[in-house]
């Protein structure tokens, strides 16, 4: 069964969070070097983060950033997030407790939504997608910083294999390729980089259509 609830993200996450930092620490070094920084700097604007998590995205943000918004399921997550904001005196920052697939926000509000490494965690990725593209202002984009399946057949099939548990263990899917999620909402996609080993690590920026032509 490789479906998973909010219930089981705030579990895996609130479970996981102690350990959260460092084992991302780890996996940017090794892994995903790079496309935190590469998402966190395409930022400007009303911002919003979903997943925002333990908050290793905020200290980042630039003074484009007018205003940010951050959502997660996960409270000790949350709690983790609340703590940076307040050691590293940072402004302009609003945390929630709150769902990507549904977010309490009027349509058209953002300039910008931001998810690194939280698209292959979300339940629903299809309803999060289309709650970006209503939450977006028109010419808004959506950046992603992900990992995903491999381009290589070997490593993809292994991956397929190791899936279940790595759900069951971190509500985490593993294969999850978020493009077509994002075009299936209306998005359209202007970067796919690939990197990291077999090419897991995925960039995107995908915009909201703008029928005023102004973007
Ligand atoms: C792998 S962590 C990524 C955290 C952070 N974005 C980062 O770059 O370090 C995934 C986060 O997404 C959150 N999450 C998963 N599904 C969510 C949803 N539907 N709404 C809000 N947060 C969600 C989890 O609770 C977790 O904190």
């Amino acid at each position: 069964m490789n479906r998973t609830s909010n219930e089981d993200i705030a579990k895996a996450f609130n479970k996981n969070a102690r350990l959260y930092d460092r084992w991302m620490n780890f996996f940017e070094r090794f892994i995903a070097n790079g496309a935190r920084a590469w998402a966190v700097s395409r930022a400007q604007g009303a911002v919003v983060e979903i997943g925002v998590g333990s908050g290793l995205n905020l200290p980042l943000y630039g003074p484009e950033v007018k205003h940010l918004r951050g959502f997660d399921l996960s409270e000790k997550m949350l709690a983790i997030a609340r703590r940076r904001v307040t050691e590293n005196c940072i402004a302009r920052v609003e945390l929630h407790h709150g769902d990507a697939q549904t977010l309490d926000l009027p349509s058209g509000s953002a300039d910008t939504f931001i998810s690194t490494f939280t698209f292959c965690a979300i339940p629903d990725p299809l309803a999060a997608s289309r709650e970006a593209y209503r939450v977006l202002r028109p010419g808004g984009v959506f950046v992603l910083a992900e990992h995903g399946r491999s381009t290589r057949a070997l490593a993809r099939a292994l991956m397929r294999a190791i899936e279940p548990l790595i759900i069951r263990v971190s509500a985490e899917h593993i294969t999850r390729d978020p493009v077509p999620y994002l075009a299936s909402a209306g998005f359209s996609i202007t970067e796919v980089q690939r990197s990291g080993p077999g090419g897991i690590v995925f960039q995107i920026l995908a915009y909201k259509h703008d029928t005023s032509g102004n973007n």
